[in-house]
């Protein structure tokens, strides 16, 4: 794939319109603060961005996988307005040097916040191309002070059965978890999403704050985030405990190895109508040259 470093959606975009409320306010609150801010987060060169047409904020807000909120494409869109997202706070602990509960409002006061269009692969072999707004996960990762002996990061997402009503549904064990290791999670493509088309992120894609990896399966990117740990042993995640044969821990995208029920070699990109030809799904989905050293000399086979 290529990446393109001339033109990006937000500079064909009013700059006001692209900055999400929350983080112009999180910027703001920084300076009143102190902090050695710019009155803008800075806008960062394309250097990872794809050149590919991003889909519609339409097509990307209506069919979704967030399974609090109910098992059909449509649910989340249909359901996900009832989560409260404001206040909200991230608890980042285990092996950190600045333990702790975070509220989002200092945590974004303090990151770079940038856009990221990416693609976005699902293991049930449909994909986007999403303009992500969000910042490194490294950076909140450095905030915390990771400590030497760490080796993985976990996740949590939020549990409120009165709110995310997929939740009174038994068949995960919520919360739902998911991990990274160390070095997966420093990777500057690792990206804590908190907009979508430079608008806050809609519910249903995983507001306040979501993982995106793009290289990895789409259920690795966990949403609605409320806890990071950081641990020495290789944490839980929410599809191999389901399905331990079916989806493992790395979850690379991989055409080359098959889901155990279907082909992984192809792709179907959503918003190409029902008769739009199938695409090849690509190595780490296209961001091989950035990550294969992370997984030099392992068996991609056997560490699915
Ligand atoms: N995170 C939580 N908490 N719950 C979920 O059900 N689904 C995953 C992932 N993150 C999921 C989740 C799956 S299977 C996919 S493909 C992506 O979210 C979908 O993200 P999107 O709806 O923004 O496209």
């Amino acid at each position: 794939m290529s990446f393109k470093s001339d033109l990006k959606y937000s500079d064909i975009t009013p700059k006001a319109a692209w900055l999400n409320r929350r983080q112009l306010f999180a910027g703001a609150a920084g300076l009143a603060a102190g902090a050695a801010l710019p009155a803008v987060p800075a806008l960062a060169a394309g250097r990872y961005s794809t050149d590919e047409t991003p889909n519609t904020f339409e097509e990307i807000s209506s069919y979704n996988n967030f399974y609090e909120f109910g098992t059909g494409k449509g649910d989340p869109a249909a359901n996900a307005h009832r989560l409260t997202v404001d206040p909200w706070s991230v608890q980042i602990d285990g092996m950190v040097d600045r333990p702790g509960s975070y509220d989002l409002g200092d945590i974004l006061a303090k990151m770079n916040i940038e856009e990221r269009i990416y693609r976005f692969r699902c293991v049930e072999a449909w994909s986007m191309v999403v303009p992500w707004n969000g910042f490194e996960l490294n950076q909140l990762l450095n905030m915390a002070g990771v400590q030497s002996g760490a080796k993985y990061v976990a996740f949590e997402t939020l549990v409120r059965p009165e709110e995310m009503v997929g939740q009174n549904s038994r068949f995960i064990d919520w919360p739902y978890v998911e991990g990274l290791r160390l070095d997966e999670a420093m990777h500057p493509l690792t990206l804590m999403a908190t907009g979508l088309y430079g608008e806050d992120l809609p519910k249903q894609n995983g507001a306040p704050l979501r993982l995106v990896v793009p290289w990895k399966y789409g259920f690795k990117s966990i949403k609605s985030i409320v806890r990071v740990t950081l641990t020495d042993t290789q944490p839980p995640t929410t599809w191999n405990i389901l399905q331990p044969r079916e989806y493992g821990f790395y979850s690379n995208v991989n055409p080359t190895v098959d889901h155990p029920r279907w082909s992984q070699a192809t792709e179907r990109k959503i918003g190409g109508g029902l008769f739009a030809k199938r695409q090849d799904t690509l190595m780490f989905n296209g961001y091989e040259d950035e990550v294969a050293s992370l997984y030099t000399g392992m068996d991609l086979a056997a560490n699915f």
